[in-house]
């Protein structure tokens, strides 16, 4: 599936839910937020396959285009299959993402975004419900 917003309004406080079925053959998902499909503030992208890390979380931040360093996280309690729910927040200098077990990953504000205004979801993932507060 794939979600695109511009013009939302996230500001640092903020919250998105996002609830939804990863697909049972999933390979990888993502959750971007930012300013632009080429300026993201944060791309959480859960890979259930990847070539190095197998099940992974991958972060990384996207400037004018180009992807920065990426974060991995190797610890990823996300199933395929799984009805999941992720709150993803804006705290100011942070990004952090909640997973379903109660585990948070947490990943810079590396440009200094105080403002949210494009959100893509896109990927392996059933959307069911989303919810900006
Ligand atoms: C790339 C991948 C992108 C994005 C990026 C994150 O290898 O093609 O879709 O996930 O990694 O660093």
């Amino acid at each position: 599936m794939e979600l695109e917003l511009k013009n939302v309004h996230i500001r640092a406080g903020d919250q998105l839910k996002v609830r939804g079925v990863i697909l049972h053959d999933a390979e990888r998902f993502q959750i971007d937020l930012g300013r632009s499909a080429d300026d993201l503030g944060l791309h959480f992208n859960p890979r259930f396959h990847d070539d190095t890390d197998g099940a992974v979380l991958v972060c990384n931040s996207k400037a004018a285009g180009c992807w920065g360093d990426e974060k991995r996280e190797t610890n990823n309690p996300l199933q395929r299959g799984a009805d999941v729910k992720m709150v993803l927040k804006l705290t100011g200098d942070m990004f952090e993402v909640e997973l379903p077990d109660g585990h948070e990953v947490q990943f810079p504000n590396r440009d200094g975004m105080d403002i949210i205004s494009y959100i893509k979801i896109a990927g392996d993932f059933k959307l069911t419900s989303f919810k900006i507060c």
